[in-house]
Order: structure tokens, then C-alpha cells, then sequence
């Protein structure tokens, strides 16, 4: 689902797509279909973080580390967030860290893979552990389906770069799109040793809303680095 003004939404503004700030989050009634002029988009990151922690959202920004190459090692990555990351787990209790990444490459079967791998989180689902992840590098989407006190039933677009840290709640329905060429490094934060676990809602409210493509003007990815 994707239309022109939609389609320009999140699009980046700067000459280097890469370079630009994107982070933001937009807002839909659950109602009726999705249409540019009820949407409700925030980009300012303190009004980022008021709305989501009124959805009892955390979100946070953590400086960049621009000398870790988008194919580091995932040890590599979480050492270099190491004092952060520490501080995470030593207040929230973390039991397992890990990095999960997906970068373009020439490979043939890049594609195959990265199907494979947005399909897995692209349903809604919840899990019984908080979902934490921060991006290292790239970006993806989450859409956080959380009923409104006032405003009723809405799904929230949470577009996630690099810097962001986000903190799902534990039984929050959502769902999460990577992209057709996905980009990202995110280091996941859990509390369960057995990592991400998926509980499907069965409903296709996903198929419903402006995917990641959609979203970002599909800005293409840059070629493969290491
Ligand atoms: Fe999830």
C-alpha cells in the first residue's frame, strides 16, 4: 500500500540520503483506511519521545559510533556501544544481547534472504519479553498497534535510524518492516534467554497500512561496504 504523498512522507530532504535525519513517528486511526490527511507525523525527537511515553513507549537517541563498518562483527558492534550497553543491562536486568543485521550485497541470493527475513517480523505479533533494539546503523520500522485513550484504536509508525533505541513493551501488538532491500544494524536487548519469540495475532492489519518502502520514498540502499 503506498501512494505519492505518502510515498514522500519520510523521504529525506538532505542531497545524501544517508546522511539525513529520518526518525519519526506517524500516526493512524485504525479506522478507515489510512490517507495522508489523517495522518499525525512527528519528527522533533524531545516530541518523539513525549508521544511515545505516553504510549508507555521508552525512546531514546545514543550518539552514533561512525568508525563501526555496516558488516562489523556483531561483538564488534556491541563493543562499541559497550559502556551504554552495559549501563542497559546492569538498570533493566538484560540477560542476552545480540546483533542482528542485514546489509545489501551482490550475492545472488540477497534477495531470497532478505525476504525471507522481513516476512518473519511483517504480521502483527507480541511477545511476553519487552522488544529493545537500537540501531547501530540503517533502519526499519516499527508499528506499534496501541489503542488511544481518547483518540481510539490507532497504529503508530515508528521510523527507526541510526542512534535510535527503542523499547517495546512487553504484550504490545505490533510489527516490524525492514524494507524489500533492507539495511540495518540493531543490537536486541532481552530479558529471556530464549530470545525473540513471536506470538502471531492472526490479524492482517499490517496489510492495511503504508509499508517501509512506502514510507521512506524507497530511498535505495547504498552499495554493498563492508
Ligand atoms: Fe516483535
Amino acid at each position: 500500500m503506498s501512494g505519492p504523498g505518502l510515498a514522500r512522507r519520510f523521504a529525506a530532504p538532505a542531497e545524501n540520503p544517508q546522511e539525513a535525519r529520518l526518525t519519526a513517528v506517524m500516526t493512524w486511526p485504525v479506522a478507515g483506511p489510512p490517507s495522508r490527511g489523517r495522518a499525525r507525523t512527528i519528527t522533533d525527537p524531545a516530541a518523539i519521545e513525549a508521544a511515545l511515553a505516553e504510549l508507555g513507549v521508552r525512546y531514546d537517541r545514543w550518539p552514533v559510533r561512525p568508525e563501526v563498518p555496516r558488516g562489523a562483527p556483531g561483538d564488534a558492534v556491541v563493543d562499541a556501544y559497550r559502556t551504554r550497553v552495559d549501563q542497559l543491562i546492569a538498570a533493566e536486568g538484560f540477560v542476552q544481547v545480540d546483533v542482528a543485521a542485514l546489509h545489501p550485497t551482490d550475492d545472488p541470493d540477497f534477495p531470497a534472504r532478505a525476504a525471507k527475513a522481513r516476512a518473519t517480523f511483517l504480521a502483527e505479533h507480541t511477545h511476553a519479553d519487552d522488544e529493545v533494539r537500537f540501531f547501530a546503523a540503517g533502519r526499519g520500522v516499527f508499528y506499534l498497534h496501541i489503542p488511544h485513550p481518547t483518540r481510539g484504536d490507532e497504529v503508530h509508525a515508528v521510523l527507526c535510524e541510526a542512534g535510535d533505541l527503542l523499547w517495546v513493551p512487553a504484550g504490545t501488538t505490533h510489527w516490524f518492516d525492514m524494507g524489500t532491500r533492507p539495511s540495518f544494524t540493531a543490537i536486541r536487548f532481552f530479558h529471556d534467554a530464549d530470545g525473540w519469540v513471536g506470538a502471531f495475532t492472526g490479524d492482517d492489519i499490517a496489510t492495511r497500512f503504508p509499508d517501509f518502502d512506502a514510507l521512506t520514498g524507497a530511498v535505495p540502499a547504498t552499495a554493498t561496504t563492508p
